[in-house]
């Protein structure tokens, strides 16, 4: 049995990196899988705990969905919080997992700065939750972007952890299924997830720094494309793209400690569905003042239609809000069945 599940937090913008590093894969993997596409309110409370407009933004993400073209009939998009299975199983990984562990997580580090103690748990526990978004659902593929990648190992971390501590109970109830791990084939009731990452787009840079990532949470928005910005601005903040003042090379090894080039070879790749050496094909010897034009005439014509499409769903709050909550009573149906059975392999009492 195979399931796609993904997340996407709904603090900020949504930004190109999110739109090509997820959005774009979340779509493409819909024609082959059962797809649930989850955006993830509670995870933005380990940003802050007080926001204006929660609400609003939670349907914004799901329009971008819905606009990108997620079918929210024949796949699951709900908002994290209604399924209350999260916090639930989140709760139990919390006690499965290691306070190491969690204190590794390089974003938790970015994110915690230096003074670590006045982190909230939450922030410390993010990946707990995120390994419960995905196996509460027994998830077996989830497409992100490349700094998500630390997260998915711990979340294999945690199935395996809790398969090994419980594996007498899985073996009693007779609950687990059989998968391998490395040499050995295990029994375990939790899939050892894969991600699924890759392609050009799988980092994109900040258009102001090629060593930052593209961010939601860059204070200049000159740094990233919008899912919402019109076609004016996207050109205006493709033209002020940080580049070095050589040619596009004819090979991929040329852009090799060129990452602004790259980033915007990437970043084209993405947009036209095509690998960074066929833009190269295309562009090599060209200059960024050639390059740039025709990089911003195409992110209008990918971009436009996805925004535009968006603000026509965004209108409809009440539409937005039956789909999360269709979504919602079907996600939760599906993880209550397996905490029913978390509940039986832990020993927790119940009906
Ligand atoms: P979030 O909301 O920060 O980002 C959403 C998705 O966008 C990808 N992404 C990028 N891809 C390429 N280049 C970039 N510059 C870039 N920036 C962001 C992210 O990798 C992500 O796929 N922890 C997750 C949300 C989450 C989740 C989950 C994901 C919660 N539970 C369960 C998968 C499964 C996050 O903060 O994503």
């Amino acid at each position: 049995r195979q399931l796609v599940f993904s997340g996407v937090q709904p603090t900020g913008n949504l930004h190109l990196g999110n739109y090509l590093g997820a959005i774009r894969k979340f779509v493409a993997l819909q024609e082959e899988y059962d797809c649930i596409y989850c955006v993830v309110d509670l995870h933005s409370l380990t940003a802050q705990m007080v926001y204006d407009d929660l609400a609003d933004q939670t349907r914004q993400i799901t329009a971008a969905f819905l606009a990108s073209g997620i079918d929210p009939k024949k796949h699951i998009v709900f908002n994290q919080s209604r399924v209350k299975q999260h916090a639930e199983l989140a709760w139990i990984f919390n006690c499965v997992a290691r306070i190491g562990w969690m204190n590794r997580m390089t974003q938790f580090k970015d994110k915690a700065g230096k003074d670590r103690e006045n982190a909230s748990l939450g922030l410390l526990a993010y990946p707990s939750l995120m390994a419960a978004d995905i196996l509460v659902y027994r998830a077996t593929h989830v497409p992100v972007g490349e700094d998500q990648k630390q997260h998915l190992e711990l979340t294999r971390d945690i199935a395996q952890k809790f398969n090994n501590d419980f594996s007498g109970r899985i073996a009693d109830l007779d609950v687990g299924v059989e998968m391998q791990v490395g040499d050995e084939t295990v029994n375990g009731f939790f899939p050892l997830t894969e991600p699924v990452i890759g392609g050009p787009a799988a980092r994109i840079m900040s258009l102001r720094d090629g060593s930052k990532k593209m961010s939601k949470s860059d204070p200049s928005d000159l740094s990233r494309i919008n899912l919402t910005d019109d076609a004016d601005v996207i050109s205006k903040k493709i033209k002020k793209a940080k580049t070095d003042p050589d040619a596009l090379p004819g090979e991929l090894a040329g852009l090799e400690s060129r990452p602004e080039a790259k980033n915007l070879v990437g970043i084209y790749a993405g947009l036209a569905d095509i690998s960074k050496e066929d833009v190269l094909k295309a562009f090599g010897g060209q200059q960024f003042s050639a390059f740039k034009p025709a990089l911003a005439d195409l992110a209008v014509e990918k971009l436009a239609p996805v925004a535009s499409e968006m603000r026509r769903i965004m209108a409809d709050t009440a539409y937005v809000d039956a789909v999360l909550k269709d979504g919602g009573e079907r996600a939760g149906a599906l993880a209550e069945e397996t905490m029913k059975t978390v509940r039986d392999i832990i020993g927790l009492v119940q009906d």
